[in-house]
C-alpha cells in the first residue's frame, strides 16, 4: 500500500531479515513506487524497501527533479530535490526505524542517488547506480570515504553513455568511494546481467 506520509508518497517493505542493509529504491522516468520493489526483493530477499516516488512531473511522468531536455538538467532543480530527498530519507529512518540504506537507482533515479550522495555523504550506505549519468557539471566536495558504489552501463545505451557513467565514477572515486564500473551488453533498460551482477556485489559488499 502506498503511504501518503512523511514527504513523499512512498511504499515501504518491513524487513523479514532485520540484518541487512534496508534498500532505498529510486524509479526512472514515468515509473513510481512500486515499480522497483520486485527488483529489491531479488536483490536483497529479506531486506527493508523504501520506495518513494519522485515529485516532479513531466507530462504526467514521475521524476526525482526537473530536466530542460532529454540530458540536460535543471541543476538548481537537482541539488533542491536531492535534499528533500535525503529529507525523506531521515524521516523514514526516523518513522520506521531503519539503519542507513543503500540506494538501488535507475536511469533518473541513479542521478539523484548520485547527486544525493555528493550533496549529503552520510546518507546513505552505498548505492548500485543502473544507467547513470552525470547529475551535477560542478560535482560539490564531498567526503564518500570507503563508501561502496556499483555503476552499472549498458554498453550500446544511446541515453546514458557509458562514457559519461565513467565520469561519474571517477568523480566518485576522487571523493575517496570504492567504486566498481561495469559495462553490460545492454541499452538503457534493465537487463538480467545487471541483476545478476548487482546481487553478486550486494552479497560480497553487504554480506549479512
Ligand atoms: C531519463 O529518462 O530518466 C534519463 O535518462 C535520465 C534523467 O533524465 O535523469
Amino acid at each position: 500500500m502506498t503511504v501518503a506520509t512523511l514527504s513523499h508518497a512512498h511504499r515501504f517493505v518491513a524487513a523479514a531479515d532485520a540484518g541487512k542493509t534496508p534498500l532505498l529504491l529510486l524509479h526512472g522516468t514515468g515509473g513510481d513506487e512500486n515499480d522497483l520493489l520486485p527488483l529489491g526483493a531479488t536483490l536483497s530477499p529479506g531486506a527493508s524497501l523504501l520506495s518513494p516516488r519522485g515529485k516532479v512531473l513531466e507530462n504526467g511522468m514521475p521524476r526525482f527533479f526537473r530536466r530542460l531536455a532529454e540530458g540536460v538538467f535543471d541543476e538548481a532543480d537537482v541539488r533542491q530535490r536531492a535534499g528533500d530527498l535525503a529529507d525523506f530519507v531521515e524521516e523514514a529512518r526516523t518513522a520506521y526505524g531503519l539503519a542507513k540504506p543503500l540506494a538501488v537507482g535507475f536511469s533518473n533515479g541513479a542521478n539523484i542517488a548520485a547527486a544525493l550522495m555528493m550533496l549529503r555523504p552520510g546518507a546513505l550506505a552505498g548505492a548500485i547506480l543502473i544507467r547513470p549519468m552525470v547529475p551535477l557539471a560542478e560535482a560539490p566536495q564531498a567526503d564518500l570515504a570507503g563508501v561502496p558504489i556499483l555503476i552499472l552501463s549498458g554498453a550500446m545505451d544511446p541515453i546514458a553513455r557509458p562514457d559519461e557513467a565513467r565520469r561519474l565514477a571517477a568523480t566518485l572515486s576522487e571523493s575517496g568511494a570504492v567504486v566498481e564500473h561495469r559495462v553490460l551488453p545492454a541499452s538503457h533498460g534493465l537487463s538480467q546481467a545487471d541483476v545478476t551482477v548487482a546481487s553478486d556485489w550486494l552479497a560480497n559488499t553487504f554480506a549479512g
